[in-house]
């Protein structure tokens, strides 16, 4: 899946007389309609990138509109009560008593892991499966990562950990690879972070034992982009203990009150979340979520029982990972990557690429999936 540029030759250089509001939203609107990934289409089931819902969609463009200041409670009254009344539905569900909106995971384990720092861990450890930020955060803290290798389904072996007396431990729930939850129980870490980036929504529906335990740990990520269905730029970050908040708080002269964790100013990503909540209820969240995990389990059931695929593991949180059976000479991984463009993903698995499907549309019709995977089969290699 090369990159052609998209950029035409009127962008090349920055104008020195403008062409005005109205021709130039046509020209972007133009360009964003034809030239982005639909992410809502029947066949689309390829990164945890979910289509926007209208609510939350609209919501980002008022909140643009009005552009408030987060760090002003005071000028941004309704916007910042928004976030407090979201951690309020929020928190208590993981366990947790307080946290803030970020704009992504990455920005919340680091938040966390500078928390966990400053609670007096010296190391950062985690599996070789952990999304990169969390490698990321310890390089940028200043603290040394240890990954420590995964079992078949590719979840942390634990036997294998260090001594955790200093250490912040990350948990993942939800590997960005193959979807794969971490065994969440407290370990004696002096600080258990739980990367629930991806999986953590599944606590509002009936697969919650599958995150058993994560109401254990000091902190918790999610990213509200993928499995709360809402435009990027929209994470969380949890914490159990009030006091976490003063850990990563800063006051500055000009501010009423101190700016908590790693962003200053930032959108208020909280109000499209709390708006497609209060519109979907818990019900209709988990309605989605779990045809999510129905369209994995079919979609895997499918694979599996094909002679001409191989399907890694089965989906234990809507990632389906499979490539061409063993031993197949006329298809190969690039092959059907070419075939089903961007309607899969792919993922390196010690060593070995896999073709990768994560279901976070909810448009999504496996049927229609099937046939387009069963046609790319069908076909000569190219
Ligand atoms: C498990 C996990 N953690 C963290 C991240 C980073 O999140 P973001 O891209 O929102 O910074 C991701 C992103 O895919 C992820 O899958």
């Amino acid at each position: 899946m090369g990159h052609k540029s998209t950029i035409p030759t009127l962008l090349k250089s920055f104008p020195e007389q403008g062409q005005g509001e109205d021709l130039t939203f046509s020209f972007f609107e133009q360009k964003i309609r034809e030239l982005s990934t639909p992410l809502g289409g029947k066949t689309a089931l390829a990164h945890m990138d979910p289509p926007t819902p209208d609510i939350a969609a609209k919501l980002v463009g008022l909140n643009a509109e009005f552009n408030q200041n987060l760090l002003h409670p005071s000028l941004s009254p309704f916007a910042t009560e928004a976030e407090a009344c979201l951690m309020a539905w929020l928190a208590p569900a993981f366990g947790m008593v307080c946290g803030h909106m970020c704009s992504g995971s990455s920005i919340a384990n680091l938040a966390a892991l500078w928390c966990a720092r400053e609670a007096g861990a010296r190391s950062v450890v985690t599996s070789t499966e952990a999304h990169l930020s969390v490698a990321k955060a310890a390089h940028i803290l200043g603290m040394p990562c240890k990954k420590i290798e995964v079992n078949a389904l590719g979840k942390m072996d634990l036997s294998q950990a260090p001594d955790l007396s200093k250490a912040a431990l990350v948990l993942t729930a939800g590997t960005t690879g193959r979807g794969a939850i971490d065994p969440l129980q407290k370990r004696q870490a002096l600080w258990t972070h739980i990367d629930a980036a991806w999986a953590g929504p599944l606590q509002f529906t009936k697969y919650r034992d599958l995150l058993a335990g994560i109401e254990q740990a000091d902190s918790i990520a999610i990213s509200a982009h993928k499995w709360f269905y809402q435009p990027k730029d929209s994470a969380l970050v949890l914490f159990a203990d009030e006091d976490s908040h003063k850990r990563i708080s800063f006051g500055g002269s000009y501010l009423a009150t101190p700016n908590i964790g790693v962003q200053g100013s930032r959108g208020a990503a909280a109000i499209p979340l709390l708006a497609t909540l209060m519109a979907w209820g818990r019900e209709g969240l988990a309605q989605k979520i779990e045809k999510n995990m129905a369209d994995a389990e079919v979609l895997a059931e499918r694979i599996d029982k094909d002679p001409r695929l191989t399907l890694l593991q089965n989906p234990e949180t809507a990632v389906t990972i499979w490539r061409p059976a063993e031993g197949d000479q006329t298809i190969s991984v690039d092959d059907l990557l070419a075939r089903l463009g961007d309607d899969v993903s792919s993922v390196d698995i010690k060593g070995e690429r896999w073709i990768r499907q994560v279901a976070v549309n909810y448009h999504a019709d496996i049927e229609a999936i099937w046939q387009k995977i069963d046609q790319a089969l069908g076909r000569k290699a190219l």
